[in-house]
Formats: C-alpha cells, sequence, structure tokens
C-alpha cells in the first residue's frame, strides 16, 4: 500500500525538486512535439511496434495521452491522484502484454532527451543549478517508472491510500484477515483429526460392536471423501497465506464430497430414492461448476 508521501519520503522528493520541475515546465512544453516524434522514432525500433500501435487512430490517442503525461511531469503538484494515474498507465500497459522491457529502455531515452534540453537551453545557468534540475528530473522519471513498472508486477497487490486514515484501516483489515486464515487452518486441522477419529471409530464398531458391515465400508469411503476435500481447501488456504490467489473451486470440492457422501450413505437406506435423485442433480451441477472455474484457472 503507497501514499505520495511515503514514495516521496523514499526517493527524498522535496519542494524544492517539485519547484526545480515546475521550473523546467514552459520549455518544456515549447517542445512537447518534438518530444513525441523523439519517443516515436525510438519507439518504432521495437520488434513488435506495430503489434501493439497498429493504427493512426490508437497511435494519435497514445501521443495525446503521452504528451499529457510528460506536461504532468513538470506540473510542481505530485497528488495521490498523480499516483493513481501512473498505477493506470502501469496497469493499460500490463493489460496489452507491452513487455516492461520496452517501458524502461523508453523511459532511458526519455532522460537522456530531457537531459539533453536542460543543457541546451540553460548554458548561461550555474552548473550546481543544472545539476539540481537533472536530479530532479531523475527522480520524477525514477518514482514514474518504479510506480508504472509495480503495477506491471502485481496489479492487485499494489494499492494506493488516499489518506492516511484508509491506510490504517487497510492495513488493520488486512492483518484481520490473515488471523482469519490462520484460525481457519486451525479449524480445518482439527475438523481432519474428528474425521479420522470419525473413521478409528467406525472401524472399531465394526471389529469390537458388531456394526455392519456394508454401512461401515459406506461410512468409511464417505469419511475418506470428506478428508480428500478438508485436504484440498487446506492447501488453497496454505497458499493464500503464501501470497497466491484462492481457489473457489476448493469450496466446490468440499461442497461435491459432503453430496456424495450423503448419497452413499442413502443408497443403503431403503425408500430414500428421492433424496438420492436431488442429491444426484445437485452433485451433477456442482460438477458443472467445478468443470467451469476449472476450465480457465486464469479468468
Ligand atoms: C515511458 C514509456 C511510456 C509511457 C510514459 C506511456 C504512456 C502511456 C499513457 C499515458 C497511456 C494511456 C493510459 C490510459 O489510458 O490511462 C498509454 C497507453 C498505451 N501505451 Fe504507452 N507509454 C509508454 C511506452 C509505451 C510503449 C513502448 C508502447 C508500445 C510499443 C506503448 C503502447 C501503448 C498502448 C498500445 C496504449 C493503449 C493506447 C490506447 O488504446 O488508448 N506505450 N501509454
Amino acid at each position: 500500500m503507497e501514499t505520495l508521501e511515503r514514495i516521496k519520503l523514499i526517493y527524498s522528493f522535496t519542494d524544492e525538486d517539485a519547484s526545480n520541475l515546475r521550473y523546467l515546465s514552459v520549455i518544456m512544453k515549447s517542445n512537447a512535439n518534438d518530444f513525441i516524434s523523439g519517443v516515436y522514432s525510438f519507439i518504432s525500433n521495437f520488434q513488435d511496434f506495430s503489434k501493439f500501435l497498429p493504427d493512426d487512430e490508437i497511435k494519435n490517442r497514445h501521443q495525446e495521452k503521452l504528451k499529457l503525461w510528460f506536461a504532468g511531469l513538470f506540473s510542481g503538484t505530485y497528488s495521490n491522484e498523480y499516483l493513481r494515474r501512473l498505477k493506470r498507465i502501469g496497469e493499460v500497459h500490463a493489460d496489452i502484454k507491452l513487455p516492461s522491457h520496452y517501458v524502461s529502455a523508453t523511459m532511458n531515452y526519455i532522460r537522456n532527451y530531457i537531459h539533453d534540453i536542460i543543457l541546451k537551453n540553460f548554458q548561461n545557468l550555474d552548473k550546481n543549478k543544472i545539476d539540481e534540475l537533472i536530479v530532479s528530473v531523475n527522480k520524477i522519471l525514477d518514482i514514474n517508472l518504479d510506480i508504472i513498472i509495480s503495477s506491471y508486477i502485481d496489479e492487485g497487490k499494489f494499492y494506493i491510500a488516499a489518506t492516511k486514515f484508509e491506510t490504517k484501516i487497510v492495513k488493520f483489515s488486512s492483518k484481520f484477515s490473515y488471523i482469519l486464515d490462520l484460525a481457519l487452518i486451525i479449524s480445518l486441522i482439527i475438523a481432519t483429526i474428528m474425521v479420522f477419529l470419525l473413521f478409528a471409530f467406525e472401524i472399531y464398531d465394526l471389529a469390537f460392536a458388531g456394526g455392519n458391515f456394508e454401512t461401515t465400508v459406506v461410512d468409511i469411503l464417505g469419511a475418506m471423501l470428506i478428508i480428500w476435500a478438508i485436504r484440498e481447501l487446506l492447501e488453497e488456504e496454505v497458499k493464500k497465506l503464501q501470497g497466491h490467489k484462492f481457489a473457489l473451486s476448493a469450496f466446490i470440492g468440499l461442497a461435491m464430497a459432503a453430496l456424495l457422501r450423503k448419497i452413499l450413505i442413502f443408497t443403503l437406506a431403503p425408500r430414500k430414492s428421492t433424496e438420492v435423485a436431488i442429491l444426484g442433480f445437485l452433485v451433477l451441477v456442482l460438477g458443472i461448476v467445478y468443470w467451469l472455474m476449472n476450465k480457465s484457472p486464469k479468468s
């Protein structure tokens, strides 16, 4: 979770940097068209340039947005809204599967381009001032690259909080959800132990208390089904704790296992054919949902 204040702190981006960048805005605005032609002649060398920017409509739109982004670098005001826009740029590029190297290489070109403009247009300035301007440009470009590439790495994880209060709430809920996940794992382990006890009890009942052989076999099969489903759930929960996405299909698996267990038990009881038919239908529906969910795991 990030706020602009934190990013500024990390990069030691001060009000001085903001005013340096504002100082450059007039000269940069007058070079905006030249900037676009420079960037485009640079990125047109990328092997699949025309795959990403296939026609004039998309190119024009991109150029307009690139121009706005360029002007934004020198606006001098960098709010959380600015951060959110950068995150969105990263997401748009990630969505079209643009290799992140292309963005980094283009940023490198842009850095050199801006340095050249400063060196050409501010020869009359003190050397220290020129160095300061360049340092501020480097900071804002690094911040841009950082945010854009971060939203490439994990779109879901990268989150920008609007206020400190929001930051606290989100931190609290993520800790709370972590504790809930741990509690769930412990409950699942206890549930597995209980099913194992049931398992042992069935065998004891058969061996020493004269239990019905057929019923015992079916009960044991049912218990094994439940253990298998709980194991799947446990595995998913552990994966979630390790930062992966939770596969909802594990729950569907558990529901199917529970229904199949009931069917196994009902098949032994006389006059239960309607219930068995209903349960069979439910298993069929859950099976279709399970299949659809696993058909395309990414979506
Ligand atoms: C530093 C490098 C780059 C910057 C700052 C940048 C900036 C932007 C911006 C501001 C947008 C609009 C995002 C939105 O809709 O909110 C965008 C979209 C896009 N960018 Fe880039 N871009 C960069 C590099 C590239 C490169 C190297 C390519 C391709 C070779 C590319 C292709 C595209 C495409 C295809 C879109 C979507 C255009 C659309 O359909 O509207 N970008 N970019």
